[in-house]
């Protein structure tokens, strides 16, 4: 039976890079008020990446990965499964991985968009895992990467100042040995109103609300609550105790989520992956990015056990346990 394991990994953030200080200013001009003690409170985000106006999801995530390529050593042509998570596609179609597949010069294999917001990254390496063991794939480039700036309404000081652009890249190959370990996926549809993008295209009309709304103290009970549950699912699977695992890398929404959630686990901060407050929440390029962030900097090394989890908007959730 084959395996999917992770052979390399790559990211990109927008070059333009905005501290709190600078959103607070910008904010300002326009009577919105807004403050660095707010945010670093609230959140612990000090900073955020922004796209340029003609940078498209898409842009970032061939950046992000050809670093993957290289970082893995392989011939892109070699790759027959490209799924791409966004929830800010470049098109209504076609879809981004097909532009991506494109640009990378690659021709055959499948190519699409997967949207669970959030939890994006987590069920696109659930479904390349899939596709793998089945042995429909034999070496599958998985990407997380949103544009969220473009669906941010700058008048909502309670959304606006939470996102960030970016875009995280994992290539996975077919092995002997694992590998992801347990993937653990789930969504509650009946809470699709905490958190949301509710407009849509009619008849070459944009209709409804275009932009993101979300209920945020609903939508951090259910975070914390659905993900130390799916901590304790994913490893009971993979029949593993959370004392073996050597790193969370958790969705990178809020400080305090992560904080509370790792002393819920009993994972001690030192084990914890932390990037929300250079990158911000990145939506479904949160976790591959900040996989890549300790992936480069040697934190997570070969042999590793990973925890990664994402959690956001549908209400959706889920885990990937994963041995590097
Ligand atoms: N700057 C200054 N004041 C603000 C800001 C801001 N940017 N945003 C809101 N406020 C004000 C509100 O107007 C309100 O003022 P009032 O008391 O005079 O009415 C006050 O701050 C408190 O507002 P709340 O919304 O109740 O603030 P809360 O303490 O709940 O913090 C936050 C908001 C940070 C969003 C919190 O609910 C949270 O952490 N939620 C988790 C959701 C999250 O992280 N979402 C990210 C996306 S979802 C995901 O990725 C899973």
């Amino acid at each position: 039976m084959s395996f999917a394991k992770i052979i390399g990994s790559g990211s990109y953030l927008p070059e333009n890079c905005v501290t709190n200080d600078q959103l607070a200013a910008k904010l300002a001009e326009k009577g919105v008020e807004t403050s660095n003690e707010w945010i670093v409170t609230r959140t612990g985000i000090s900073q955020r990446h922004l796209a340029s106006d003609n940078e498209k999801t898409s842009d970032l995530a061939v950046i992000a990965a050809q670093r993957a390529i290289e970082d893995a050593g392989i011939d892109a042509a070699d790759i027959d499964l490209i799924i791409v998570a966004t929830s800010t596609p470049d098109f209504i179609f076609p879809s981004t991985a097909c532009i991506v597949q494109s640009r990378l010069g690659i021709k055959g294999g499948a190519a699409f968009d997967l949207q669970a917001v959030c939890s994006g990254f987590v069920y696109a390496l659930a479904t390349a895992d899939s596709f793998i063991k089945a042995n429909n794939a034999k070496c599958a480039l998985v990407i997380g990467a949103e544009t969220f700036s473009r669906i941010l309404d700058w008048n909502d000081r309670g959304t606006c100042v939470l996102f960030g652009d970016g875009a995280g890249a994992v290539l996975l190959q077919a092995s002997e040995k694992p590998g992801i370990m347990a993937t653990q996926l789930n969504a509650d549809g009946s809470l699709n109103t905490i958190l949301n993008t509710p407009g849509r295209i009619e008849n070459g009309v944009v209709t409804g609300d275009p932009f993101l709304r979300m209920d945020g103290q609903a939508v951090f009970k259910q975070a914390v609550t659905v993900l130390e549950k799916s901590a304790h699912q994913v490893c009971e699977k993979a029949g593993v105790s959370l004392d073996d695992i050597d790193w969370m890398v958790p969705h990178q929404a809020n400080i305090r989520i992560i904080n509370y959630l790792g002393r819920k686990l009993g994972l001690p901060t030192e084990k914890i992956v932390t990037t929300v407050a250079e990158h911000a929440n990145t939506s479904a390029a949160s976790v591959p990015l900040a996989f890549d962030a300790a992936r480069k900097d040697g934190r997570i090394k070969a042999g590793d056990c990973v925890l990664m989890q994402g959690v956001g908007g549908g209400f959706t959730w889920g885990s990937a346990l994963v041995r590097l």
